[in-house]
């Protein structure tokens, strides 16, 4: 599936992403600024943030009671679609997926 992840400063990175792994997993073997994936998806650092874009918001579905507390703690400004892209796993119905990465 493709993602494309879009950077603070409008660039776009575009990637071919292997269904199964997190997107977390995949911003960070794409080197996507701005998402760090600290704790290693284990939901302790929120640094792997990210805001889906609206078109997508449905499709991804909303964030875990856990998750939903983890955002409450992210630097940038937490948005309605925004989660922790380590919680997100790369499946054939995301082909397309755009994510936002908030600016810090
Ligand atoms: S990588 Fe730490 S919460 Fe997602």
């Amino acid at each position: 599936m493709q993602v494309t992840w879009i950077l603070p400063d409008g660039a776009r990175v575009t990637a071919e992403v292997a269904e199964g792994l997190s997107l977390m997993e995949a911003a960070v073997a794409q080197n996507v600024p701005g998402v760090v994936g600290e704790c290693g998806g284990n939901l302790s650092c929120a640094t792997c943030h990210v805001q889906v874009t609206d078109d997508w918001a449905a499709r991804v579905g909303g964030p875990e009671e856990f998750e939903d507390a983890m955002l409450d703690t992210v630097d940038a400004a937490r948005g309605p679609t925004s989660r922790l892209s380590c919680q997100i796993t790369a499946r054939d119905e995301l082909d397309g997926l755009v994510l936002i990465v908030p600016g810090a």
